[in-house]
């Protein structure tokens, strides 16, 4: 037999890509490739790309600058880009950069075999269909290796709500769920590969309405439905959009056991001006009333955020709002960054917030926002959490999992008493810059 071929995947962006580059691993796995951790060694090399903002679109040609070397040396090396940048760019690509050979969106993975068939033959292959057939369905059944305690699962992609800002709908495409069959017997499957956590993914994961038993299922249906999965212990979700938080989902964080009291459901700003000019499509007032209605039916959960500073006309006293959304809040963690304008989107053509007023406002975003995170960390010491173990830490006789509310715990465990998978009641007994530290109950 001859010696299998070598992948080396790089994977930027959100999780769905993180899930996307698994899946295609996968798919190569079943044409020969293994993976292996350096380009150095690689027969193909993929970059899962980002174009959310500038500077991660710009890391996807410098990453492929360095290259040039490896590919001189070894002219059977294949460089391939997927990803959002390849369904935003396409073509442009290959005229920007002559080492690549295929270029590949997000709705045509299930094509990334016959297309590395095709760069293998010397073509240079490009496809940013988005194609009728469904992808997920022609990727077929994930192998049974074995694998970690938690796993991410597509349950939703694309986006129908067009933010001014923002480069999603364009490439990732339209709306769409996976229906429920599919969801749960992959669901299955990663449960008894060892799975004990499964986070749900969408560019809008709450808009979930996939074909099921009885008609369309929604979020909260799919996930009643997939803690009644015996093994799997923890359920997550997303990213979520404020105006999609139904009833139904807001009464599963008070009554489903396995739901996990963490969400994440960015706001972007404070100021209702600015939320307008967005196209978000709710106020700040409105958010807050979803999260009240939260905590009414989940009185510890842990709030996460996006937020973006700097948006176009955006004044201090808009600024001022976004902060004081935050104060009402309390996040327990969050992301922000300063807004990038994005070729195509609405907003890029605004008048812009010059660059150094972005920096400075950023900087007090940050600030507030990590006294506000180290606040709620703190408080959970005394506290009792359930973790999962995920690996062992980087103290000997040491263990490292996540509690309930995400954060990551570390206990002591010179006897070796706990194994990745466990789900242990840890007692939390100090809380540090990024980690919290317990001892097991
Ligand atoms: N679908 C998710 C998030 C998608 S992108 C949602 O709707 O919440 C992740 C985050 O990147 C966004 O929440 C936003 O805060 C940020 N983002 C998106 N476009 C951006 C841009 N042009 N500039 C700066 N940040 C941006
Ligand atoms: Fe982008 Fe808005 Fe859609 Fe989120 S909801 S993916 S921010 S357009
Ligand atoms: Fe980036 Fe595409 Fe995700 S633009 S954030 S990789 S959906």
């Amino acid at each position: 037999m001859a010696d299998p071929k070598k992948l080396f995947v790089k994977t930027y962006g959100c999780q769905m890509n993180v899930y996307d580059s698994e899946r295609m691993s996968e798919a190569l796995a079943g044409e020969g490739y293994v993976a292996t951790d350096t380009a150095e060694d690689a027969d193909l090399i993929l970059l899962n790309t980002c174009h959310i903002r500038e500077k991660a679109a710009e890391k996807v040609y410098s990453e492929l600058g360095r290259y040039k070397e490896l590919k001189a040396a070894r002219p059977d090396l294949r460089i391939g880009v997927a990803g959002c940048v390849a369904q935003a760019e396409g073509e442009e690509i290959l005229r920007r950069q002559p080492l690549v050979d295929l270029v590949v969106g997000p709705q045509s993975y299930h094509r990334l075999p016959d297309l590395v068939g095709q760069a293998r033959g010397g073509a240079r292959a490009v496809d940013t269909d988005f194609p009728e057939e469904d992808k997920f369905a022609r990727m077929g059944s994930r192998p049974k290796a074995a694998r970690g305690p938690t796993a991410f699962l597509t349950v939703q992609e694309g986006c129908d709500k067009f933010c001014a800002f923002c480069v999603v709908p364009y490439t990732r495409g339209a709306e769409m769920s996976r229906p429920v069959a599919q969801v749960m017997s992959e669901a299955r499957d990663l449960v008894e590969r060892g799975v004990r956590e499964i986070t749900l993914l969408g560019q809008n994961v709450n808009a979930y309405h996939g074909a099921g038993p009885g008609g369309d299922w929604s979020l909260a249906r799919l996930i009643r439905g997939l803690a009644e999965i015996d093994g799997l212990e923890r359920i997550r979700f997303t990213t979520s959009h404020p105006n999609d938080m139904d009833d139904d989902l807001i009464a599963a964080h008070g009554d489903c056991d396995k739901l996990m009291p963490y969400l994440h459901l960015p706001v972007q700003a404070g100021s209702d001006r600015i939320l307008k000019r967005m196209n978000r499509n709710h106020t700040a007032d409105s958010y807050l009333r979803v999260i009240e209605r939260l905590r009414a039916a989940r009185p510890d959960l842990h709030l996460s955020g996006d937020f973006i500073v700097g948006f176009p006309e955006e004044t201090e006293a808009d600024f001022q709002a976004t902060l004081d959304l935050i104060a009402a809040v309390e996040y327990g963690s969050a992301f922000s960054f300063k807004y990038s304008t994005r070729p195509g989107t609405p907003a890029a053509e605004r008048d812009q917030v010059p660059e150094d007023v972005k920096a400075e406002r950023l900087q007090r975003l940050q600030a507030l926002l990590s006294r506000q995170q180290r606040a709620l960390q703190d408080a959970m010491v005394g506290r009792e959490v359930g973790v999962l173990f995920e690996k062992p830490g980087r103290m000997p006789g040491q263990m490292v999992g996540k509690s309930d509310y995400l954060h990551a715990v570390h206990v002591a465990d010179a006897q070796g008493t706990v194994a990745p998978g466990d789900l242990r009641r840890v007692r939390i007994t100090a809380s540090g810059p990024n980690s919290l530290t317990g001892a097991l109950v």
